[in-house]
């Protein structure tokens, strides 16, 4: 046997382990083991308690109104601004001198803004955007990568009460078109290039082929990310950032107070098929959630330094990096660029040189750090660190224990936090300071929040037995569509599971889950990823789940493809150690199939790869591994955090 056994702590780390955690819940903020059954009596008063932790230009009259429901309004009446909350109330807390923002750059520059910088800019930019004609309502889209400029850029949009819909950087122009006409934005905010491995990108050329398929122009304002050496010319109606900042500089822009079920912003869900969907927040109950979440389940407070590696195209980078933290006066890192450059050490020395004390991640990069070798955070100072979280996929147990030993050093605990882009904030985790963590579980639901897991007809199923898991109460930071896009988000999320002439409603996740007799949920995958073998349609996430089940197999994907003429099953899989016998592996890999669907979907190949294709989020983009085995031309790759494992893939799948 080559292979190692998948828990490395000897029963003696065990419990020195478990004696850490007693340390962190010792300073905990949130300790108080009593809190579930206290919302769950108080419900939905309780929730005063995260509305608390805002500050409201005027108070609301009432928690919850559910007259429209499944369109539930929280807080209504009330009235608060969001830039307000995460800059401006900081400086008459007497935190103007705290570090809010630092930023690294790729080529090793660093900037710092205390929160009376970031009101300072922020002010500036919300008087440049009304300059060129945003005004209240409006939607600014945002094609920036992980500058300083892009939060900033955020905030001076909620300032003045627009809202802003932040497209990722490394979309094509086209994903930036569908975006902008989507939303009828009214402006753009870009930059001219970033530098990808040393080598400058142009970003606005992007953006210029962008506008030039939308029907009206918008004015675009334009940051100088490459600096004096890289001259861009800019058209009319565009804009020089910095200008614009100097020109705007010492502008006293005060906070527009915006109702509490009024947009906050848009953002588009990540889907790895389909079409992308227009999403909306609510301004109050958004802030309410992700601020409390920041506290409860990051446990933080003013002045912590905290860590998120989320690009901000996505929803965790919306509610924990900019306004979860911020909110809560906490000190944020922002990392421009890849981990792995300009080498394997950069992760460590940003927690290093910067005291990261919470830092939360997705469970592909722990597996990336994990291929790296635990040599690499060895070699750094991570004494700061006190809390560790994750992220959009389930982490399997081999991948918890790594992050567990190699990064927490058997002292963190870590939050396994559950949640989507429609719940705007973690609905399912473990409290730190008060629950147990069981690895590989999520956790229970948050106080407040109830979730269900039933078979296809709504029935509640009994512990151990997976199904759907479902949402039975609304919660604040949920989602609020516009009037336009109620029937498409009633049909989505609403329909499948509600008893609508009871006026019962429940939200339906898309995923498969099981709950256990302490009521943690272990998530199995999404519902809708579906391979049809043999006219039967097979749930990938119960196949991939029996294959990850394996002992050696880290990460597995299924899929569907017409190679040998038939349409079979064709497994893709990373093995736990570089040194496990392939062919032992790949035996164990058909077993659990056959065992779990029976013998017609015995899979045709099982491919080992090192790591799978993954969009930035961290979720399997099976469209690529569909291509590589129907030998289908690849198209656009731009949305993979990944891309050079296609010709990896390619190679290891010819080779056989
Ligand atoms: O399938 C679940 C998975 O990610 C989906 C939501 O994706 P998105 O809207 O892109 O948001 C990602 C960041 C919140 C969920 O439906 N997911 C998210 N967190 C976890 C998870 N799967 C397992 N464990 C998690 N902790």
């Amino acid at each position: 046997m080559d292979e190692e056994p998948s828990n490395p702590e000897s029963p003696d780390d065990a419990a020195e382990s478990r004696r850490s955690l007693s340390a962190f819940q010792r300073d905990a903020t949130v300790t108080d083991g009593g809190l579930r059954e206290q919302f769950d009596r108080e419900w939905p008063d309780c929730w005063a308690d995260a509305a608390a932790l805002l500050e409201w230009a005027e108070p609301y009259d009432e928690i919850l109104e559910d007259d429209d429901a499944p369109f539930y309004r929280w807080f209504v009446g009330g009235r608060l601004n969001a830039a307000e909350n995460c800059v401006d109330r900081h400086l008459e807390a007497g935190r103007k001198n705290q570090v809010a923002l630092r930023w690294e750059g790729k080529r090793g520059e660093r900037r710092t803004y205390t929160y009376h910088d970031l009101h300072r800019e922020v002010s500036a930019v919300a008087a440049a955007l009304r300059d060129l004609g945003v005004e209240e309502d409006d939607v600014v889209t945002c094609y920036l990568p992980k500058l300083p400029e892009l939060p900033i850029t955020m905030l001076a949009c909620t300032r003045i009460g627009a809202l802003h819909n932040v497209v990722f950087a490394g979309f094509a122009p086209d994903a930036l078109v569908e975006r902008m006409a989507g939303t009828d934005s009214s402006a753009l905010v870009t930059c001219d290039g970033a530098f990808r491995e040393g080598t400058a990108v142009n970003q606005k050329r992007k953006a210029d082929a962008a506008l030039a398929e939308l029907e009206a122009t918008v004015p675009t304002i334009v940051v100088d990310r490459l600096g004096p050496e890289n001259e861009t010319r800019l058209g009319p109606e565009q804009y020089d950032y910095g200008t614009l900042v100097e020109r705007f500089d010492g502008a006293d822009v005060p906070p527009v107070p915006r109702a509490a079920t009024d947009p906050l912003f848009h953002i588009h869900t990540s889907g790895t098929t389909g079409e992308p969907q227009r999403m909306t927040h609510a301004t109050g109950g958004y802030l309410a959630g992700t601020a409390w979440t920041s506290r409860t389940v990051f446990d933080l407070s003013p002045g912590d330094t905290y860590w998120c590696t989320a690009d901000l195209g996505w929803i965790t980078g919306h509610s924990y990096v900019v306004y979860g933290p911020l909110s809560r006066g906490a000190t944020v890192v922002l990392a421009e660029g890849s981990l792995r450059y300009p080498d394997r050490h950069r992760p460590w020395e940003i927690i290093e040189r910067n005291g990261v004390e919470v830092f939360y991640t997705t469970p592909g990069v722990i597996r990336t750090f994990m291929k790296w070798g635990e040599s690499f955070p060895a070699e750094h100072d991570r004494s700061s660190l006190r809390l560790l979280g994750t992220v959009g996929e389930p982490i399997g147990p081999d991948t918890w224990e790594w992050y567990h030993t190699h990064v927490g050093d058997g002292r963190c605990p870590i939050v396994d936090t559950w949640w989507q882009t429609e719940t705007g904030a973690i609905l399912l985790s473990t409290i730190p300071g008060v629950d147990e963590t069981k690895p590989g579980a999520a956790g229970p639901p948050l106080p407040g929040v109830e979730a269900a897991v039933v078979d296809a007809d709504g029935r509640e199923l009994p512990p151990g037995e997976p199904g759907y898991l479902t949402l039975t109460k609304p919660w604040p930071s949920m989602l609020s569509p516009l009037e336009g896009d109620r029937y498409w988000v009633l049909a989505e999320y609403w329909q499948q599971f509600s008893d609508r002439r009871a006026d019962t409603w429940r939200y339906f996740t898309g995923d498969r889950a099981v709950v256990d007799e302490d009521g943690y949920v272990t998530i199995i995958g999404r519902a809708d990823d579906v391979v049809t073998v043999g006219n039967r349609r097979l749930g990938t996430a119960e196949l991939e789940a029996a294959i990850t089940a394996v002992d050696g197999v880290t990460e597995a994907a299924a899929v569907a493809g017409s190679a040998g003429g038939d349409t079979d099953l064709y497994v893709f899989a990373t093995a736990a150690q570089e040194r496990t016998d392939r062919d032992r592996l790949r035996g164990a890999i058909r077993d659990a199939v056959v065992e779990r669907v029976g013998r017609f979907v015995e899979p045709a190949a099982v491919v080992f790869t090192p790591e799978l294709p993954e969009t930035h989020s961290g979720k399997t983009m099976y469209r690529v591994l569909e291509s590589i085995v129907d030998d289908a031309r690849l198209e656009d790759t731009e949305p993979l955090r990944n891309p050079a494992i296609v010709g990896e893939l390619e190679t290891l799948w010819e080779s056989g």
